[in-house]
């Protein structure tokens, strides 16, 4: 059979529906994973869920494309996936030693779970560079670390000064800062 344009159009559109449904699906698949792999620790898994419900919400208000989406989703639901280790490990669980160890725990669940190997690739880079905020090289970088901020200055109970000196070194993208803003009701 020859396919003509509304035809073709009508694939391509059904094409990027079962993509979309796909994604969907991985994610969620990778959610209940995550939740399952913090059993009992209802505290990181709610920080987790809060920072990947700010990511995505970032990212959709930025309007990024959907495959940085479906890489931002899936760094801010094992963002801080080391941590169980490191605590284990080293009895301590800062950022540095999380960057170090989550990166490999994170390859291994992504290929369980079948996510391509470009995917996994840059999910443990981001993973691995969460901490760092003088090298952010892209835009998954960014919002990945503005939505880990707008939790973790909430959860750590900051004083506002920290959270407007936050807002100034971190924030760059519009949906981020107007969100802190928001949030934290700073008079910017
Ligand atoms: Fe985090």
């Amino acid at each position: 059979m020859v396919m003509n344009y509304d035809m073709m159009k009508t694939a391509q559109r059904k094409y990027n529906f079962d993509l979309y449904y796909r994604s969907i699906d991985m994610i969620n698949k990778l959610h209940f994973e995550m939740i399952k792999l913090y059993s009992g620790d209802v505290k990181r898994i709610q920080h987790f869920c809060k920072v990947h419900s700010y990511a995505k919400l970032i990212a959709e208000m930025e309007n990024i494309d959907i495959d940085t989406l479906f890489i931002i989703e899936t760094a801010a639901l094992t963002h801080d996936i080391g941590i169980h280790c490191c605590e284990e490990k080293y009895g301590s669980c800062n950022g540095k030693l999380q960057e170090k160890e989550g990166p490999a725990i994170a390859k291994r669940l992504l290929a369980d779970l079948h996510f391509e190997e470009q995917v996994s690739e840059r999910v443990q880079y981001l993973i691995a560079h969460h901490h760092t905020y003088d090298d952010i090289d892209g835009i998954d970088y960014q919002i990945l670390v503005e939505a880990d901020f707008l939790v973790n200055l909430c959860e750590d109970e900051l004083s506002i000064q920290a959270i407007e000196q936050a807002y100034k070194k971190i924030f760059r993208t519009d949906s981020g800062r107007k969100l802190c803003r928001e949030m934290f009701h700073l008079d910017f």
